[in-house]
């Protein structure tokens, strides 16, 4: 991977502030987008801003636009290895493809869903709900003691039976850890239990091929893979998505409608985009997935694992730093997010962008229940640095300098621990 011809594509890497360039370091919340993006986006506005992806219209703008999103539908398909383009849902993001199946999927009462305890609340609040109007019941896997995940209990779990669907954050948000899916899936295929896997963090960062993992559904935003906010994918196996209901329902959706029987509605993926589509953002999505395939998905990983090790070597020698999750790099993608034990910091994040342009998350990263259910000092603040293909060493050297400088001012801060005993 050529870096520094990398960054030239993101106009948004070449900004500065007081003199300095910025370090983004907050890519597991939204990527920076290259100008093979930003350009997309432009065409369909400039070139054939009209509608008809759907094929409602068959003038010869409609016809470009159904071409266009036919090839976007097709990249995002190489991307994951799916089937068949018409496997590829396109939504607003990884909630709304999550929501997606938990508001269609055939519950009975008494269904039981299991996630992990580390689920972004994306893939939680919709299991909470239904929960909440009697429509199933939500049971989580504890992960082990260092957030990795505990296969023994699902097998425990799964083999006691009862169990509907399962539905697990592929690559964590708050540690960077990968949970064993392949095995996961064929457990649960034993049972005949459907497996639906939040891949918002994985697919941006890894080789994925649903075909080869036995997935059925596969959950991802595109903003977090280079492309534009405001575009999702859920993916479904023909039969999977054949299972659920169409939800959001009209015109798009619909072969024929009547007065007095159900419309008649159209086959995959039609059923499912309701409404006139976002367009722009689906084009500019399938650019963003060429982007990512031309760098090379083992290369991004590979590159995000080199400058994980680079931060993550640094902050284990300090004694006041706990890294959260593995400590191996390698079992950490390119997330690595860590506790100062020490009281009245201020917010870490803030800090590091006044002083030098370095651009962190602290807080609870939209998994407030894995910091409540392990009783975590609110006293002290998370801070998740997270690495993306244009990240380079040197940018991580200004940061562990910067974090140096915050460490040697507050030395005599007084300790705490991340536990709490309540
Ligand atoms: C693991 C995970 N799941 C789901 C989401 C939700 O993504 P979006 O807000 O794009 O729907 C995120 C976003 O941070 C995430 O990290």
């Amino acid at each position: 991977m050529d870096i520094d011809q990398i960054r030239q594509d993101f106009a948004a890497l070449r900004r500065s502030r007081a003199g300095k360039p910025p370090i983004y370091f907050d890519n597991a919340s939204m990527a920076m987008k290259p100008q093979a993006v930003t350009g997309a986006l432009m065409r369909y506005y400039e070139l054939f801003p009209t509608a008809g992806g759907d094929g409602r219209s068959v003038h010869w703008f409609a016809n470009e636009l159904r071409e266009e999103v036919s090839k976007a539908r097709m990249s995002l398909q190489r991307l994951i290895n799916a089937q068949s383009p018409d496997g590829i849902i396109f939504t607003k993001n990884a909630t709304e493809s999550l929501n997606l199946v938990a508001h269609s999927y055939p519950f009975q009462q008494c269904d039981v869903i299991l996630t992990t305890d580390k689920e972004h609340n994306s893939n939680l609040c919709p299991w909470r709900n239904l929960e909440a109007k009697g429509r199933l019941r939500h049971e989580v896997v504890r992960s082990n003691d260092d957030n990795t995940f505990d296969l023994e209990t699902l097998k425990k779990r799964i083999r006691a039976g009862g169990v509907t669907l399962v539905s697990m954050v592929h690559t964590s948000n708050l540690d960077g850890y990968t949970i064993p899916a392949k095995e996961i899936i064929e457990l649960c295929h034993a049972y005949d239990i459907p497996v639906v896997l939040d891949a918002a963090q994985s697919v941006p960062h890894k080789r994925i091929d649903v075909q080869e993992l036995d997935v059925d559904y596969l959950a991802f935003s595109v903003h977090k893979m280079c492309g534009p906010t405001g575009v999702g994918v859920l993916y479904g196996k023909k039969e999977s998505l054949s299972r659920l209901d169409n939800f959001m329902v009209g015109g798009g959706t619909v072969a024929d409608t009547f007065y007095h029987r159900e419309p008649l509605y159209l086959d995959l993926p039609w059923r499912f985009e309701a409404g006139l589509q976002n367009y722009a953002g689906v084009i500019a999505a399938g650019a963003a997935a060429e982007y990512l395939m031309r760098i090379g998905l083992e290369n991004i990983s590979q590159h995000d694992y080199e400058l994980n090790r680079y931060v993550s070597e640094h902050l284990q020698r300090y004694e006041d730093i706990e890294v959260l999750g593995p400590q191996d790099a390698r079992l950490r993608g390119g997330i690595i997010t860590f506790f100062i034990k020490r009281l009245g910091l201020g917010d870490i994040g803030e800090q590091l962008d006044q002083r030098n342009n370095i651009m962190v998350r602290t807080g609870t990263f939209c998994v407030h229940s894995w910091f409540n259910a392990r009783s975590i000092n609110r006293n002290i603040t998370a801070t998740r640095v997270s690495l993306y293909l244009y990240n380079t060493i040197d940018e991580c050297k200004a940061f562990i300098e910067t974090l140096d400088e915050i460490m040697y001012e507050t030395k005599d801060f007084p300790r705490v621990e991340v536990m709490t005993s309540d």
